[in-house]
């Protein structure tokens, strides 16, 4: 048969944002693991959608390791960001982070389409996508592609809308 299109993506975003429970969820389900816990450095992992065949860099959002992050621009042909819209204090923060990814030299003059979570969707205090994208001025991305989902990655509900939009932007 035909062979999938391979595309590396790296996925980002702060510690306890998600990155991990929504890489796992997009695994099928013989692959899924039971106990996802704080990642080290980073893990690689893959999925399949109908058309590509992702590599995921699934990297730690803890302080000590996100200097680790830029040495994986270079490689990546999409980006996966996630928020955790319930952690208000540290938007800015992600913010931060998302600003030096945008303004890193191997990234900042490539058309990479960006997917991003606002999950945790189902926490009570939760913001809505609409604010996190206006948190993130996300508005002023203007040269890459983007797009932004709400997400709950335990129950796994956004992920697919997600990851068809990011399909359609690479086939
Ligand atoms: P690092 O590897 O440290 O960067 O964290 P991460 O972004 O990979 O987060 P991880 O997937 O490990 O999830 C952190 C915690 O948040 C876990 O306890 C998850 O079960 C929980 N979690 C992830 N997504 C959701 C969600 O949509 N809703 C809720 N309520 N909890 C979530
Ligand atoms: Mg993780």
């Amino acid at each position: 048969g035909l062979k999938k299109k391979e595309v590396n993506v790296l996925c980002l975003g702060l510690d306890n944002s998600g990155k991990t429970t929504i890489i796992n969820q997009l695994k099928p389900s013989n692959a899924q693991t039971q106990d996802i816990v704080p990642t080290i450095g980073f893990s690689i992992e893959k999925f399949k959608t109908s058309s590509l065949c992702f590599t995921v860099f699934d990297m730690s959002g803890q302080g000590r390791y996100r200097n680790l992050w830029e040495h994986y621009f270079k490689e990546g042909q999409a980006i996966i960001f996630v928020i955790d819209s319930s952690d208000k204090l540290r938007m800015v923060v992600a913010k931060e982070e998302l600003d030096t990814l945008l303004n890193h030299p191997d990234v900042k003059h490539r058309r990479i389409p960006i997917l991003f979570f606002a999950n945790k969707m189902d926490l009570k205090d939760a913001l809505s996508s609409v604010k996190v994208s206006q948190l993130l001025c996300l508005e002023n991305i203007k040269d890459k592609p983007w797009h932004i989902c709400a997400s709950d990655a335990v129950k796994g509900e956004g992920l697919q809308e997600g990851v068809d939009w990011l399909q359609d932007q690479i086939k």
